[in-house]
């Protein structure tokens, strides 16, 4: 089944699933090295080809040695790829945050960055998360950069990430009042990470607003494939500690996905992806080889039933323990 692409701004059209990059160039948490470029130009051209043709990006996706790696990458693949879909690629940067960035020229020299290193204009531009909770004046300079970059014609898009409800709304209003609109919310969504929809209530108010919500981390870091259910077959780095504290608490869960999975014919990857499709949310599984690639991409064409659907959330709003919030999302 052939999925439509979402409309999320005058020129802009997303498939109903994209692909994170932030593996793409990132040592510390996810282990990149050069070597694995090959495989991952088989990975974006496999998602192009299969009509998932937008892929999330940051400009702090690659640190050091490796600036901007992401997007370089994306940039290459992009210009090299031919083929089925083309025509419909779409890039979303993420600008980040960095203290210091304190003016609307500055958002505009960090966009021309992105866009130096992707070969293209950025599609659609999203600010990466807010300053709201420690640097609060920094916030409406950095803004206004938006508003240029949109009004400017460099970008067809714009995007806010890890905004709540209290600070998207001032958002809203203050890019309303300059003639801009807010096209997407990009936030942590999963089936243990609920607190977007069920704390904040973002589903309603962006449903109001009229704002398509990108699912970031939808597999939990990997967590919802079912790949690491044995505390020893954790992955190194970072997500050790964070994966041995919440394998125990989330049987229940992983062991509904796995009889929801086999009864559809799919697997607990597809099934996690699928939940947040359903939820009304454009999720954005990071996928780091050819076989993760076709696993995700097998997320679409196909629906969970809305009594499975309700039966996950259920038990992932009673399980004991939930995926930690970006230190960066605010109220
Ligand atoms: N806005 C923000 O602040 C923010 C924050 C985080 C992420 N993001 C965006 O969201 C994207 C996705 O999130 P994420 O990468 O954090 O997490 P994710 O999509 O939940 O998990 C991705 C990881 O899971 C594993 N995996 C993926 N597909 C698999 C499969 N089919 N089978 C087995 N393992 C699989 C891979 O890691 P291993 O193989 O190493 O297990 C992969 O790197 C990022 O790439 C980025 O674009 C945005």
């Amino acid at each position: 089944m052939m999925e439509l692409n979402i409309k999320v701004a005058e020129n802009l059209f997303l498939s109903p699933m994209g692909c994170g990059t932030w593996a793409w160039g990132n040592r510390f948490l996810w282990g990149y090295d050069k070597t694995m470029d090959r495989e991952l130009q088989q990975v974006f051209n496999l998602h192009v080809s299969q009509g998932v043709t937008w892929f999330d990006t940051g400009d702090s996706y690659g640190t050091g040695k490796l600036n901007g790696r992401s997007e370089t990458l994306l940039g290459k693949f992009v210009s090299e790829y031919r083929g089925d879909h083309q025509n419909e690629i779409a890039i979303a940067t993420k600008l980040a945050v960095y203290p210091w960035r304190l003016t609307p020229q500055s958002m505009i020299k960090a966009c021309e960055k992105s866009a130096e290193r992707l070969g293209r204009k950025v599609d659609l531009v999203q600010m990466h998360w807010s300053p709201a909770k420690y640097l609060p004046w920094q916030e409406k300079p950095l803004w206004d950069g938006l508003v240029q970059l949109y009004d400017q014609g460099l970008v067809k898009g714009i995007g806010l990430s890890n905004y709540g409800p209290k600070n998207l709304q001032r958002a809203y209003e203050y890019l309303g009042e300059k003639g801009v609109k807010i096209s997407t919310l990009q936030v942590q969504y999963s089936l243990l990470s609920t607190y977007p929809f069920v704390k904040l209530g973002l589903k309603q108010l962006c449903q109001d607003l009229d704002i398509k919500i990108i699912a970031y981390s939808p597999l939990t870091l990997g967590i919802l494939t079912g790949k690491y259910q044995d505390l020893n077959s954790l992955p190194s780095g970072p997500r050790k500690g964070l994966f041995k504290e919440l394998l125990p608490k989330i049987h229940p869960l992983l062991k509904t996905m796995d009889v929801i999975a086999k009864s559809n014919g799919k697997t607990m990857s597809q099934v996690a992806i699928n939940w947040c499709i359903c939820q009304g949310t454009i999720p954005i599984p990071g996928a780091k080889n050819l076989s993760q690639a076709r696993e995700n991409i097998g997320a679409l064409g196909w629906r969970l039933s809305s009594a499975e659907v309700t039966e996950l959330e259920n038990i992932a709003l009673n399980l004991d323990k939930q995926m930690i919030q970006n230190i960066f999302q605010t109220n």
